[in-house]
């Protein structure tokens, strides 16, 4: 017989960040597969809008929330993954931050800030996950950016964050892979959540039309001519995540329109 590997009933799901933006598309996505989600957020406030919509469509959730750099913030998560539904096999990791600035203008406490939220915040969730996930056999997604491959002026200290990430990556499928653990992690173009709204809103003059033009400006930059919308984004943790990727582990998908793959500088016109 063949399985669906589309599935997820039975599998528990725990997404940091999971209460907006790409998080909140990736449990959006697994819950309609099926999965039980655990739905965590910095605040409670996002955190309970995004288990009510889950729930208003049929699947199954339960919330949690704090800042990711405290360790009692996946500590308390993990436990109520076990707790709520006995298990934990999925761990998507897409709380992160944005902070622009190049080597001198960037504020150590603000290099700090970033990487205590991406990076240590990562850690800090599989650390805590890990032991279940083991048990499970299961898998970990983190979302990085294409920003840990190629990169723009002025943004040092989360291209660095993102850079370490995908090193990260790669430490973790290796020493996951004993366990049947698999681990990977997903390069985004830009997506259309509150993050890149604020980018666009602080680059444009913060109307709501100049965001709305600055986003169809930057999805231009893109082959495909758009940014992505987050469920784009759950999609390819639902590939990565399931059995249908089984011998997938230690790598990088790329989900940017093809951003990457273009060199910026266009061919000399004809004469
Ligand atoms: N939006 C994009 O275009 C884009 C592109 C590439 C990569 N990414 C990456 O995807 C991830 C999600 O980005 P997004 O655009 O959905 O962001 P977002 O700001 O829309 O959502 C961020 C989520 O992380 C949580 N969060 C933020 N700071 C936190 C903290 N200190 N402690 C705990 N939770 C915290 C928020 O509650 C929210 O759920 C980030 O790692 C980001 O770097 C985004």
């Amino acid at each position: 017989m063949i399985s669906d590997s589309r599935t997820y009933a039975g599998r528990v799901v725990l997404v940091t960040g999971g209460s907006q933006g790409i998080g909140q598309g990736v449990a959006e996505v697994l819950a309609a597969r099926g999965a039980s989600v655990v739905v965590h957020g910095l605040t409670q406030d996002y955190v309970d809008q995004t288990v009510a919509l889950i729930r208003e469509a049929g699947g199954t959730a339960v919330g949690t929330w704090g800042p990711i750099d405290d360790p009692e913030t996946s500590r308390r998560a993990v436990a109520l993954a076990v707790t709520e539904f006995g298990r934990l096999d999925h761990l998507v990791t897409a709380a992160g931050i944005q902070r622009y600035g190049d080597a001198v203008s960037t504020p150590i406490e603000t290099w700090d800030e970033v990487f205590a939220v991406n990076v240590r915040g990562v850690f800090l969730a599989a650390h805590s996950a890990l032991p279940h996930i083991r048990e499970a056999r299961g898998t970990i997604t983190i979302i990085s950016s294409v920003q840990a491959t190629a990169t723009q002026q002025s943004v040092v200290a989360y291209t660095a964050s993102k850079g370490a990430l995908n090193a990260l990556t790669r430490a973790l499928a290796v020493d996951e892979a004993a366990y049947g653990v698999r681990v990977n992690s997903i390069a985004p173009g830009s997506v259309d959540t509150p993050m890149l709204r604020h980018s666009a809103a602080m680059h444009s003059e913060g109307t709501p039309d100049a965001i709305e033009s600055t986003l169809v400006t930057w999805g231009r930059s893109h082959p495909l001519g758009r940014i992505a919308q987050p469920r784009e984004l759950g999609e390819a943790v639902a590939f990565l995540a399931s059995d249908a990727a089984s011998f997938v582990t230690g790598t990088e998908l790329r989900v940017d329109g093809g951003l990457l793959a273009q060199l910026g500088a266009a061919l000399p016109a004809k004469d």
